[in-house]
């Protein structure tokens, strides 16, 4: 049996739009309503942490009223032709709801909070307790936080992308403006024999290498490179 091909694929929040929820950037984008630097940073906490866990409460919320799109399910689909990895910006779980198996994800995850104490750890919230508030203790006794990579933390997750990376085959880039690093310059590190796709349904600021564009939203883009795929591989 032939060794299924790696097939990396780097979701931003173009990713979750069709399922319901913003992106950051653009039109409608939730950086318009909320400045990152009000509810995204290390500052922001110190500052109001109450602020900062309602903006996460009101986001875990908006994600419990949703469910996974067509595309999160294609990319979950497409496990049975190719060894896939999933690298995301986003903080939602639509990815592991819709059935990927190997998700990392670079920012965080909204359904987790972690402790302020030494060591960090972490917990699960639920679905029916999944609001933090100034007072919720670790069993420690420190205060609890978003798990979330705040603007200007460092990316814990940022090795082990960069190592799935170098052994993709295939490497897609989905729904992700590009704009926030480390993560937009993993693309440095796909391998120069790789296949990069991208799928977006406006322009993205990608040269440098050579890249078949899919001018689509996530689903109708992801059912095109399906059938991209079923032909070539
Ligand atoms: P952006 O809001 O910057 O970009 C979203 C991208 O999705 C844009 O390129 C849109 O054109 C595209 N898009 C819109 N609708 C789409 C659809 N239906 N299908 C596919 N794509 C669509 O979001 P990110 O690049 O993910 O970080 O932002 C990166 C990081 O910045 C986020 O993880 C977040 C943010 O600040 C943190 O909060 C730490």
């Amino acid at each position: 049996m032939n060794k299924k091909k790696k097939l990396v694929v780097l979701t931003g929040a173009g990713m979750s739009v069709e399922s319901g929820l913003s992106t950051f950037r653009g039109a409608g984008g939730l950086w318009g309503k909320e400045r990152v630097e009000d509810v995204a940073t290390i500052q922001a906490w110190y500052r109001d942490k109450q602020k900062v866990l309602d903006f996460y409460n009101l986001r875990r919320k908006e994600l419990l009223g949703v469910k996974p799109n067509e595309g999160h399910l294609i990319l979950a689909e497409l496990e049975k032709d190719f060894d896939v990895e999933i690298i995301t910006q986003n903080v939602d779980n639509l990815h592991e709801q819709a059935g990927s198996t190997h998700v990392t994800h670079l920012h965080g995850e909204l359904m987790k909070v972690r402790s302020t104490g030494p060591g960090e750890e972490v917990f699960d919230l639920t679905t029916d307790n999944y609001e933090t508030h100034v007072g919720d203790l670790c069993p420690k006794a420190y205060q609890l936080r978003p798990y979330i990579v705040w603007f200007g933390e460092a990316v814990p997750e940022m090795e082990k992308a960069i190592n799935i990376t170098e052994q993709s085959d295939i490497f897609v880039v989905i729904g992700t403006s590009l704009n926030v690093y480390p993560a937009a310059g993993l693309l440095n590190y796909v391998p120069s024999g790789a296949v990069v796709y991208l799928i977006d349904p406006n322009d993205v600021n990608v040269n440098g290498r050579n890249i078949t564009i899919i001018k689509k939203g996530a689903g109708e883009g992801l059912k095109e490179l399906k059938e991209i795929l079923n032909n070539k591989e």
